[in-house]
């Protein structure tokens, strides 16, 4: 496949949609070669391909360790995320705010995409056409919000869309010919989404090899002129 990526990192590896992504990559690009990272427990799936790396996000000197250790990178992708702890679930109003609990989401779904940009800035400029991609959420929304509540996720995705938007523009400048996104999965049927599935219409909580399916096929259609954009699983544009 012409402007194939030879080089691709996935963040969140171990995740329900980051696994399937890895999965997915495995399949279409079968002469890449696939960093993929796990938290907690490095899944069972091997391939020539594919090399797994341990990884905290809340670590930044482990970030900057590992994205400096790259000489050529075509693509980044971020699945990694949270949305609730054994503690605490997003909350339902003002009251439920915990300052430990807000902080906890800035620092894992909006600074780790900042700090990889930044470690892994010069192995992207080696790639003709480097790509970033991160899952973001469409409840990061401020004009998508009707319902209020999950203020600390909410927050987080926002800053992590205006990390997003941000860094496109400053690549527009600095790294013409790459592409910077933010990708919303939809309702994926993952520990994360677990506890919140019990109103989702069956047809509108997805399978994460569909997810994986369709994040994918953006990412590869994708193109400079499309850097700093929000889109959906399905393609369409969400408004900030
Ligand atoms: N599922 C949905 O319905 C949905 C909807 C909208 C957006 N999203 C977004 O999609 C992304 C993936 O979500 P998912 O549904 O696949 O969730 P998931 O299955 O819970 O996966 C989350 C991933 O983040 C990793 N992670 C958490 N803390 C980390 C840390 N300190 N260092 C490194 N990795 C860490 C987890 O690793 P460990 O488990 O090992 O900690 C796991 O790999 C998230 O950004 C989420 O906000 C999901």
């Amino acid at each position: 496949m012409n402007n194939s990526p030879k080089n691709i990192v996935l963040v969140g590896g171990n995740g329900g949609i980051g696994l399937a992504m890895v999965k997915r990559i495995l399949r279409v690009f079968p002469y890449a070669c696939i960093h993929a990272t796990y938290h907690h427990r490095c899944p069972p799936l091997h391939s020539p391909q594919l090399t797994w790396h341990q990884l905290d996000l809340s670590k930044p000197h482990q970030i900057d360790e590992f994205g400096r250790s790259f000489d050529h990178l075509d693509w980044l992708i971020n699945c990694a995320g949270v949305l609730h702890t054994r503690e605490q679930g997003p909350e339902k109003n003002v009251e439920s705010i915990n300052p430990h609990f807000f902080m906890h989401n800035i620092q894992l779904n909006t600074l780790p995409t900042l700090l990889l940009a930044q470690s892994f800035f010069n192995a992207l400029r080696a790639s003709p056409a480097p790509k970033l991609a991160v899952l973001s959420a469409r409840v990061g929304s401020i004009s998508d919000n009707h319902l209020g509540g999950w203020y600390s996720y909410r927050c987080s995705k926002a800053a992590l869309n205006m990390a997003v938007k941000t860094l496109a523009i400053e690549w527009q400048r600095r790294l013409k010919q790459a592409t910077v996104l933010a990708l919303h999965p939809g309702t994926t049927d993952t520990q994360l989404s677990k506890p919140f599935q019990a109103n989702v219409p069956t047809d509108k909580l997805f399978h994460v090899d569909e997810v994986a399916t369709d994040l994918l096929a953006l990412i590869i259609a994708s193109t400079p002129n499309d850097s700093g954009s929000f889109w959906d699983y399905s393609g369409q544009t969400i408004p900030w």
